[in-house]
């Protein structure tokens, strides 16, 4: 399988579409990702992926043998946060458990310390997300600590654990 991150393309939205409409996605992720996702949905994302690609914001999408399986971000804070960014992603479930993510986020790493004058790239799994946490572990992240009871979630409280990598890492 040949696996690749590249920019957002128009020709992505139907997979978008397909893939995203997952619960067990939607429920690793942030209110803003939807379940049920529509298309609708599918096409905002990709258009707004490609309208703000590369204005304080990398997004790529994971490709494998060219087709579109999930997604990748690395968005710069603001302000005293500038210096940093902050990781997202997601797989298209029967993706899942190949090793995929851990290259895409390898690679997005490289590519976001190499765009950005950044020094630190965090992600903020909810604690439960086990996958996610062992994809940020094998990718050479650090466990900074656990912002406990900070995530309302589907009707219920949960913890979030704090990841980062430093450049020098
Ligand atoms: C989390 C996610 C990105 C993982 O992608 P992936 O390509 O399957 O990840 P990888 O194959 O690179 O690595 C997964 C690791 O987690 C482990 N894992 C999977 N499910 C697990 C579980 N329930 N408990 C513990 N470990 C688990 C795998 O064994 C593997 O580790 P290993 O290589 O040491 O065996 C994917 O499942 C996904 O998109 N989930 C929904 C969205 C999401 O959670 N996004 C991240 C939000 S922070």
């Amino acid at each position: 399988m040949e696996l690749a991150l590249v920019p957002w393309e128009e020709g992505f939205i139907p997979s978008v579409a397909r893939y995203a409409d997952n619960p067990k996605i939607a429920a690793n992720l942030r209110d803003v990702f939807p379940w049920p996702y529509t298309d609708a949905d599918a096409a905002w994302f990709v258009r707004d992926c490609m309208a703000r690609d590369g204005q304080n914001v990398l997004f790529r999408a994971i490709t494998a043998d060219g087709a579109c399986v999930g997604s990748v971000s690395v968005a710069l804070g603001s302000d005293v946060h500038r210096r940093g960014g902050e990781l997202g992603y997601w797989l298209a479930e029967p993706f899942w458990g190949r090793g995929i993510m851990t290259w895409a986020v390898r690679e997005m790493c490289r590519e976001a310390f190499a765009a950005f004058d950044i020094v630190r790239i965090f992600a903020l799994p909810y604690a439960h997300n086990l996958a996610s946490r062992r994809v940020l572990e094998k990718a050479g992240f650090a466990l900074e600590g656990v912002l406990r009871q900070s995530v309302y979630k589907n009707g219920a409280m949960c913890d979030a654990c704090v990841y980062a990598l430093l450049r020098e890492e």
